[in-house]
């Protein structure tokens, strides 16, 4: 039932594509099959559940006929060893036990389909959080002076041979604004979901304000931060539960305000029903900006001391690009930002760009010197530059 679920699940929310590379036979194709191996099943299943009823009635009445015809020679048997009064009383006494040992093989059956069941679900119930507070955790409600990637090395899969972060050393001091660019692959999100602690550290230590962020209570250290994901993460609920996600009395105008500062507050004031629209799964009644730029606000009014925007604008177009971009500006002020971008224009005036090549740091610097360095950076923005 599960395969059969997440099946339809997944054929349904990618209509889209499937029908657009036609491959509509082919998941007819899978549907008939999981659908008539679920069938197969079942029926297996009803088959033997509906022969448990017949094949117990035949085995009391097996039983019945078993006793009588022993009792009966014993009570019209010549030396009538049994009296027919004790016989009739042991028959009334011996019928009342059949039914309890026929539910017997119900109560079986019933319990082996929950233990099926119990053994998935424990499987979510008992998944061990490796992610939680240090017994001695402190709170934490500002952010000072600096954060700082201490040699730190980091892989997927735990005593794995497959670093992806390979001994990173970085500071970024308050109110600054660190770029990060490089390949696809390099790295570059596995280096800030590490801030936010999604995963935690396998060498070395990231400090923030001077403390290991492990010993921070993992909720302070998150609500310092706001994060900006390419890929805009929205809810089925209406624009202002969307913006005002994770916060608790907010007014109106906080999120007008908020909406404003991130160039959505037009197109929002557009639709129908303004800031009660509802945006649909997963947002799906927007269009890519306007999704970004909701996040976006999301971020702002969320107002966090630090910021990290992953690949924010790379799903945009140029028109589109711009007013986002104008947002982030916007939200970048006066904040502490680790910024990744693909599009290199946009990041020339951070206080550091780093270039990270399979894990590592390879180039550091400022734009202009990194162009006079002319090395990776340099190529790669003159890549760009063509486009
Ligand atoms: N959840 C994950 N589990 C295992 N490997 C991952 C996971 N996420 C990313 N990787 C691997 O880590 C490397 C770096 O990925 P990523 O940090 O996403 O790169 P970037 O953001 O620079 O494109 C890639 O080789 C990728 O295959
Ligand atoms: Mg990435």
């Amino acid at each position: 039932m599960g395969v059969l679920l997440s099946t339809i699940e997944e054929t349904l929310s990618g209509l889209r594509i499937i029908k657009a590379f036609t491959a509509e036979t082919f998941f007819t194709g899978k549907f008939h099959r999981v659908n008539e191996e679920y069938r197969k099943l079942m029926t297996r299943l009803y088959r033997k559940r509906d022969l448990t009823s017949p094949l117990s009635e035949f085995m009391g009445a097996v039983v019945m006929v078993i006793v009588m015809f022993f009792g009966g020679k014993l009570v019209l048997g010549t030396e009538q060893q049994l009296e027919p009064s004790t016989f009739i009383a042991f028959i009334a006494i011996f019928s009342q036990l059949i039914p309890p040992a026929k539910s017997f093989s119900e109560a079986y059956s019933n319990v082996q389909r929950g233990l099926a069941s119990v053994d998935r679900i424990n499987k979510i119930l008992d998944a061990e959080i490796t992610i939680r507070d240090n017994e001695k955790a402190i709170s934490i409600h500002d952010f000072n002076h600096s954060v700082e990637y201490r040699n730190v090395s980091f892989a997927y899969h735990k005593g794995g041979t497959g670093w992806v972060l390979k001994n990173i050393n970085l500071k970024v001091e308050k109110g600054k604004t660190i770029a990060l660019v490089g390949q696809s692959g390099s790295g570059k999100t596995t280096l800030v979901d590490l801030l936010p602690r999604f995963y935690d550290l396998e060498e070395g230590e990231i400090l923030l304000d001077g403390e290991n962020i492990k010993d921070y209570k993992l909720n302070d250290l998150r609500s310092l931060m706001g994060i900006v994901n390419q890929e805009s993460i929205l809810f089925n609920d209406t624009i202002f539960n969307n913006i005002a996600f994770g916060l608790s009395n907010v007014s109106e105008e906080d999120v007008m305000n908020a909406a404003k500062i991130a160039n959505a507050h037009e197109f929002i004031s557009k639709m129908s029903e303004g800031y009660q629209s509802n945006v649909g799964d997963r947002g799906g009644k927007l269009s890519g900006g306007q999704r970004q730029r909701i996040s976006i606000a999301r971020a702002i009014l969320k107002n966090p001391p630090i910021l990290i925007l992953d690949e924010a604008t790379s799903a945009l177009d140029t028109e589109s690009e711009r007013l986002v971009q104008d947002a982030i500006t916007r939200l970048m002020k006066n904040r502490t930002t680790l910024v990744i971008a693909h599009r290199l224009s946009t990041i020339q005036h951070a206080d550091e760009i780093i270039v990270m090549q399979q894990g590592e740091i390879i180039e550091r610097g400022t734009h202009t010197a990194l162009l006079e360095k002319a090395g990776v950076y340099k190529r790669l923005y003159e890549l760009q530059a063509f486009v």
